[in-house]
Formats: C-alpha cells, sequence, structure tokens
C-alpha cells in the first residue's frame, strides 16, 4: 500500500553541501562570462574539485509515524535482480498540486514491479525538465487524468535518468540486470500499430514518460518499457547522463528527421543558450551547417559560439520585432520594420536567408521566423514559450513555398542515433547545477520562479557528483559545465 502521509521539504537546515553549492555558486559568479571554451570547462574542473571535497549529507525527513533516512538513498538492500518492497520517491498528489515546494513531498511507496516488456531502473541521477513544473501546478491540465495515473493515483515525475537496469520484466532479452543506462521518455503501446510502421510518436497512446505517466525517475526505481533504454556513454558520470536526453533527443528530431537538415545548411536558432538550443548549435555544427543563434546576454553568446555557432545575435537590439498579439496596424507595420532588420543580420551573418529556422518561442518570434527563413526553405517547431497562439502574414509563406513543420520528443531510433553521437563525443551535454536528491522540490521551485540558469541534474543512487565515468579518459572532458542565466 502507498504511504499517504508526507513532510512539507520546506523545513530545511542549511547542509554542508548547501554552503559548498553556494561557495561555487559565488566562485562562477567570480568568474569572467565564457571568454573561452577552455576557460569554461576550466570552472569545470574546479567546480568538480570542490563537489568531490563535499560529499553529500543527506538528513532524515519524518514522514507521519516513520523516518525516512536520505543518507540511505543511495543505499539498496538488494542485488540487481531483485527489488526492496518499498522505495522512496518525490511524489505529487492531486490534493496538494500548486508551488512545487509544496506539491513535491517525499513518501516511501511500494517498489513497481516491472510487467511485459518493462525493466526496472535503479536511478542514479535525474535530470530536471520543466514538464514536472507544470505536474506540480496542474495546469495547464493535470497529470491525473492521463496515462497510468488513475490507477496509481500518484505522480512521480521525472522524465530524465541515468541508471542501473535492476530488474527486467517478461520478455526483455537486449537488457540484462546491471546494465547501465540512460532512459528516453517516449512511451507508446506495443500494440498500436503506428509503432510498428508509421511512427511510435503517432501512435495514440504515446506518452512522455515521468510527466503524463506516473513511476518517474525522481525516485530510487523507475519503471519504463524495455525500447526506453539507451546504453550509457561511458566517458559521462551518472549526472551528465541524465541530463540531456529530453532536449537533445527533441532537437535531433527537429532538425535531422523532421526538417532534413543537411551539410552546408544554414540555420537560425532561437534561444540558442537554452535546454534545446544548446543542442540544436552543436547538431548544427556536426552536420557540416552553420548557424546564427539569438540570445539576450554577450555571456551566452560567447557559449554558443564556443560550441560551434558562426556567430550571435543579442536579441536586445531588436526588441520591437517581438509580437505581442495586441498590435495596431500602425505598431504591427513598425514591428515589421524591425524583424525586416533582423532578417537582413541573420543574412549578413550566414550569407544569406537561413535553409532552416528551430522555433519554440511561439508567439513574440513565430512571424520573424516566417519572413527570415529562405524561400522553400522551413521553420521547425516544438513548443511556444511565449505563447501558442502565433499569427503571422501568411503571403509571406505562399508566395515563396515555405513550410511549417511541428515536431515532438523523438522516437527510439531516433535517440539512439543522438545517443551514440555523445558516446563518440561529438555533441556535449551542458549541465549547470547538480543538486541532491533532498533538492527536487526546491530546484522545480527554482524553474517555476524562473532563478535557474542552466540544466539542473540531481543525484539519487549516485552518493557524490562525478561517479559513474568507465572506460577510456576522453581526451577533452566530455561534458560542458555552464551558467547560462541572463
Ligand atoms: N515538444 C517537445 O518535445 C519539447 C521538448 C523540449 C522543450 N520543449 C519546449 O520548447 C521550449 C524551450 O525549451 P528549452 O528547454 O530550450 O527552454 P529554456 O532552457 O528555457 O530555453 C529557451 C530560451 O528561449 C529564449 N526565450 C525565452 N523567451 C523568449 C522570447 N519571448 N523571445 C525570444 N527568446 C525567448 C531564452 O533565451 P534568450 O533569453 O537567451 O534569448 C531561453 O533561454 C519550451 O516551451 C519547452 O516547453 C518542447
Amino acid at each position: 500500500m502507498l504511504s499517504t502521509s508526507s513532510v512539507s521539504a520546506k523545513a530545511k537546515i542549511p547542509s554542508l553541501r548547501a554552503i559548498v553549492r553556494s561557495r561555487s555558486k559565488a566562485f562562477v559568479r567570480s568568474l569572467p562570462l565564457f571568454p573561452s571554451l577552455s576557460t569554461v570547462l576550466k570552472y569545470r574542473l574546479r567546480l568538480g574539485l570542490l563537489a568531490a571535497a563535499s560529499p553529500i549529507r543527506r538528513a532524515s525527513r519524518i514522514i507521519g509515524a516513520m523516518t525516512i533516512d536520505l543518507s540511505a538513498i543511495s543505499n539498496v538492500a538488494t542485488e540487481p535482480g531483485e527489488l526492496p518492497d518499498k522505495m522512496t520517491a518525490w511524489v505529487i498528489r492531486e490534493e496538494r498540486e500548486g508551488e512545487p515546494i509544496d506539491a513535491f513531498q517525499l513518501e516511501e511507496v511500494d517498489t513497481p514491479e516491472p510487467a511485459a516488456f518493462e525493466v526496472v531502473v535503479r536511478v542514479m541521477s535525474a535530470g530536471v525538465n520543466f514538464n514536472n513544473v507544470w505536474a506540480a501546478l496542474g495546469k495547464p491540465v493535470s497529470v491525473f487524468r492521463s496515462g497510468d495515473h488513475p490507477e496509481f493515483g500518484h505522480h512521480i515525475g521525472g522524465s530524465d535518468a541515468s541508471g542501473i537496469v535492476w530488474k527486467v520484466g517478461p520478455g526483455v532479452t537486449r537488457w540484462k540486470p546491471g546494465d547501465e543506462v540512460v532512459v528516453h521518455c517516449n512511451q507508446a503501446s506495443y500494440e498500436d500499430v503506428e509503432v510498428h510502421g508509421l511512427d511510435p510518436m503517432a501512435a495514440p497512446s504515446q506518452k512522455i514518460w515521468g510527466y503524463e505517466t506516473t513511476w518517474g525517475s525522481f525516485a530510487q526505481f523507475t519503471k519504463v518499457q524495455a525500447q526506453q533504454l539507451l546504453p550509457k556513454p561511458a566517458a559521462l558520470s551518472w549526472e551528465e547522463a541524465a541530463s540531456y536526453g529530453l532536449t537533445y533527443f527533441t532537437a535531433y528530431r527537429m532538425l535531422l528527421d523532421r526538417a532534413k537538415l543537411q551539410s552546408g545548411h544554414r540555420v537560425l536558432i532561437w534561444g540558442a543558450a537554452g535546454g534545446l538550443g544548446v543542442f540544436a548549435t552543436q547538431l548544427v555544427k556536426a552536420a557540416g551547417g552553420q548557424s546564427v543563434g539569438v540570445v539576450s546576454s554577450e555571456g551566452k553568446g560567447e557559449l554558443i559560439k564556443q560550441l560551434g555557432a558562426t556567430d550571435y545575435i543579442d536579441r536586445r537590439e531588436f526588441a520591437g520585432m517581438m509580437r505581442t498579439g495586441n498590435e495596431t496596424p500602425e505598431e504591427e507595420k513598425e514591428r515589421f520594420a524591425v524583424s525586416r532588420a533582423f532578417a537582413k543580420r541573420v543574412k549578413e551573418i550566414l550569407g544569406d536567408a537561413p535553409d532552416i529556422v528551430f522555433e519554440h518561442v511561439g508567439m513574440a518570434t513565430f512571424p520573424t521566423s516566417v519572413y527570415t527563413v529562405k524561400p522553400f526553405g522551413k521553420v521547425i517547431i516544438c513548443g511556444a514559450t511565449s505563447g501558442f497562439t502565433l499569427d503571422f502574414d501568411v503571403r509571406y509563406l505562399w508566395m515563396r513555398q515555405k513550410e511549417i513543420i511541428g515536431s515532438h520528443f523523438a522516437n527510439a531510433w531516433e535517440c539512439t542515433k543522438a545517443n551514440q553521437l555523445i558516446d563518440d563525443g561529438l555533441i556535449k551535454p551542458v549541465l549547470w547545477k547538480t543538486m541532491g536528491f533532498e533538492d527536487v522540490a526546491q530546484a522545480h521551485q527554482l524553474m517555476h520562479e524562473n532563478k535557474h540558469a542552466g540544466k539542473i541534474a540531481v543525484l539519487v543512487g549516485a552518493e557524490e557528483e562525478n561517479l559513474g565515468r568507465s572506460g577510456e579518459t576522453p581526451a577533452e572532458p566530455p561534458a560542458i559545465r555552464a551558467e547560462v542565466g541572463a
């Protein structure tokens, strides 16, 4: 049975780890922003040393009559192949949807058993994504109507993980207990015909694990479909391996499969230093294309140049091009003039108009994207941070035979190919911060309040940062540490 009693994560005494984390942040802030990749990598190494000197101190939490010993999160009493009866998880329940700091609470729950073609993975590290801010808030819709939520009545979030296969269900032959893995977040029913010839993303049952389903990665164990598993890139630590899946695989499908990125293509990337953008920038470079990234600070611009962008545009110079949706005809004329100036700058940097525009900002930028892309070019879109009611002058679309293409996450084949590029060292995860398991609610609250400055991973089974690497030491660090807040 599930325990429903819980305790708020607010009542925390600052730990040694928190003190060291604030020292790390002060240290990063004291440095000039992104003067060079080698400096970025130096921070990483120095932060790595700080982290190595600061083992996680995990306190106990009292849950009803029980005490949850957070120092035991990284200890599992059973060997691979056998599951403990209970596990600790961060749980959201429908009655406490609201601010992440209150919605996420620690509970002891029954450990799930793997059904046919399912695998239970011991989570070593979990990646934090915006989707579980929405799950906490219960907005725009509550997650409790979707997937397996009605069956279990709880939401254990977390759509990125690295870990160790602990138990496999009937029918699983490709993976065995002890295998080290990364988890991609797409699930679909094996019985849906779309899975067997069209694309799992087209299946009526398609769901994002750890958002539209429960048993995500903010727990000691997670239950996934066997097709979600990918080999963990050997050079990466657990937290690095948990940090990239959702955003990187999304960017890979958008560019490589949906927009058919080719060598020589020119690409305009909005939010180029953001979660999707850092990977879009690296993918264009790896494919032999050129990109110009749009950012909102010089520091972010320098980072994306180090990641392979031809150059960057600081969007603050073109603030007037952003669409609010309430423009009068006169204001729209002025807005359009700034869009034209922006398109001219893009052309100057790339040598011609972009073949592809990488979109996820939505309302504010979409008219500029449609205008700026080359005739016969493609605007590829997967999100709408600034608003999802898009309006633009359609004459620029039909007269110049441009295409608008929607995209959503990725299928297992795309994830596998993308993951191989990380294993080969061609694409690097970009991670801002590693936090402890005790910080899951705080990490989501930081994101909700827009106080984060890049990708966050939390340690679950891993006792400290920089564990989990194997194989030969790569010539250069396989991941980048960067603070990209404005
Ligand atoms: N469908 C999918 O499968 C999928 C997967 C992942 C993400 N998404 C969606 O894609 C969007 C971006 O995700 P992300 O992880 O890259 O987020 P992120 O890390 O927050 O980065 C987005 C970047 O966009 C830029 N931006 C934000 N508001 C803007 C505005 N009004 N005008 C211009 N630029 C703006 C910001 O960069 P600057 O301030 O530097 O310009 C920001 O850093 C989100 O809406 C997310 O929900 C969808």
